[in-house]
């Protein structure tokens, strides 16, 4: 069902990479919407090439941008206002990638190469993205950025290794950027903490099958989906959550907040 939130909005969505990315999902829904944007991700996704197909269905433009380099993010966001024919409403920041969980190297022997690999991707990369935003005065008042993130960054979840530091180090950029963002520019804030969600980042999570259905659960709503995050998305880009800003946003079925459900009780419970 579409509410036309997001007429005449302009934006950028960072990191949809096939159609089970939360990216692809929220990309269909602001089009949905009323809204338009340009796609982006890292030139070695583009040349996997599936985001061309998401591209034709929503009308927009793709340009390449490395989230980790400067002169990218400034040529992404110089040419995504061109084509959109002016300032921005909204951005999406849909990244994460950590080297020591794709080469399977243990938290307490990290790699710290890739440490700081995926710490600039994941995390360093929305300081600059922001930055560039900034310094460009390239968002309209009222406008509003939005990351994704996961509750790893509260508390311990053993498999989820330095991408729990990074999604900390991300929250806090939000809140710490975004005071700058509300204070200067009236621009919006805010990070949205999700379920376990089944796409290629989640899946590369050691022991995912049964990490998602453990959260399924214990959440009294069970796991909210891909599409239940684009539509959260679309409500904090809309004019209806204008004063929503530095927080961290829970979108998971109740599961922060549950300390144990029956049928987990019931799993574990002896003869
Ligand atoms: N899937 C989950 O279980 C889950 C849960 C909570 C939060 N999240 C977060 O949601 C976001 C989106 O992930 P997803 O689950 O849709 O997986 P995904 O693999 O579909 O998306 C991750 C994206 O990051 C992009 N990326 C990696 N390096 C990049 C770079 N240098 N520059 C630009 N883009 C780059 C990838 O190309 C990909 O499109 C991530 O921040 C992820 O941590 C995912």
């Amino acid at each position: 069902m579409s509410y036309n939130l997001l007429k005449g909005k302009r934006g950028i969505i960072f990191g949809a990479l096939d159609e089970h990315s939360i990216a692809w999902k929220t990309a269909e829904r602001v089009h949905e919407e009323g809204g338009k944007f340009v796609l982006t991700n890292a030139p070695i996704a583009l040349r996997m090439g599936q985001i061309n197909e998401l591209a034709e269905k929503t009308n927009a433009e793709i340009i390449p941008a490395d989230a980790t380099k400067m002169e990218d993010l400034e040529n992404l966001v110089e040419k995504a206002t061109e084509i959109l024919g002016g300032k921005l409403d909204f951005v999406l920041h849909s990244i994460g990638m950590s080297v020591n969980v794709r080469k399977g190297k243990h938290y307490t022997e990290q790699n710290y190469d890739w440490t700081h690999k995926g710490w600039d991707v994941s995390a360093v990369s929305f300081h600059k993205t922001m930055n560039v935003l900034y310094n460009k005065d390239a968002m309209n008042e009222w406008g509003s950025i939005v990351a994704l993130t996961y509750m790893a960054a509260q508390r311990v979840f053993p498999d989820y290794n330095d991408m729990a530091d990074n999604k900390a180090y991300l929250e806090s950029i939000a809140r710490s950027f975004g005071y700058f963002f509300g204070r200067d520019k009236k621009v919006r804030v805010n990070t949205i903490s999700q379920s376990p969600t089944p796409t290629t980042a989640g899946k590369g999570v050691k022991g995912f099958g049964g990490f998602i259905s453990y959260a399924d659960k214990m959440s009294p709503l069970g796991n909210a989906t891909a599409i239940d995050c684009a539509n959260y998305t679309i409500t904090l880009f809309s004019d209806l959550t204008k004063r929503v800003t530095l927080q961290n946003l829970y979108n998971d079925g109740g599961f922060s907040n549950v300390g144990v459900s029956d049928g987990v009780i019931e799993a574990f419970e002896e003869e």
